[in-house]
């Protein structure tokens, strides 16, 4: 059995990931392979229950690092029930944000630093990465006015002002320029299917798939 691929999308508010990824999921199993999507936080059930504690209520609710934990707890029960059993059965697994969000979010725009996260990962994951990591790039403005238009009640981030959305859009250029061979930073203020040419042409490069 051929371990499948891991593949994740990461981004701002509003760059269109969820959308993007079940396109790309499509376009995946249409070329024949097995293919599970899921989120974070999220994606299993005791990580589904920490994504609330996380998406509603006060921005100023838990400081950073009670913040970074607590997504370090669902992202290691995501990873051991549902990521890792899915890659080892052979299905590529596309998860709309993953350990890149916490490094932007909580290292970067809340400030805890590079460090202390990459101290987390490495406890909490063990050095597990995304085979690729697609970076959608959007300009804040842009990227607010499509999360407000959202209505799910999920709002806590979007709150946080423009200062600290301009932290995180510079906090992923800089983790897709660190890590050129793992990361593709994908322009996304195209529509949605010129965005979605680009990223399938980006998978089909690095695994050698004609999509
Ligand atoms: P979503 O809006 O993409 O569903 O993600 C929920 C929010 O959680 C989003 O505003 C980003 C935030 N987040 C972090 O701050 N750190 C993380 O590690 C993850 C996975 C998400």
């Amino acid at each position: 059995m051929t371990r499948g691929k891991f593949i994740t999308l990461e981004g701002g508010e509003g760059a269109g990931k969820s959308t993007q990824i079940s396109l790309l999921a499509e376009a995946l199993r249409a070329s024949g392979l097995k293919v599970h999507t899921t989120r974070e936080p999220g994606g299993s059930p005791g990580a589904e229950d920490i994504r609330k504690l996380l998406v509603i209520g006060d921005a100023g609710r838990w400081d950073a690092l009670s913040e970074a934990l607590l997504h370090f707890a669902a992202r290691r029960d995501h990873v051991q029930k549902t990521i890792l059993p899915k890659l080892e059965a052979g299905t590529w697994v596309l998860s709309d944000r993953f350990l890149d969000s916490t490094m932007a979010y909580q290292g970067y725009a809340q400030g805890l630093g590079r460090d202390a996260i990459a101290t987390l990962a490495k406890l909490t994951l063990d050095d597990f990465l995304p085979d690729m990591t697609l970076i959608l790039d959007l300009d804040v403005e842009t990227g607010l006015a499509r999360a407000t238009a959202r209505q799910d009640g999920e709002d806590r981030y979007e709150r946080l002002g423009a200062a600290f959305h301009n932290s995180l859009r510079n906090a992923f250029r800089d983790i897709a320029q660190r890590e050129p061979e793992r990361c593709a930073a994908i322009d996304a203020s195209g529509d949605i299917n010129a965005v979605q040419t680009v990223l399938r042409a980006a998978v089909a490069a690095r695994f050698g798939l004609s999509l």
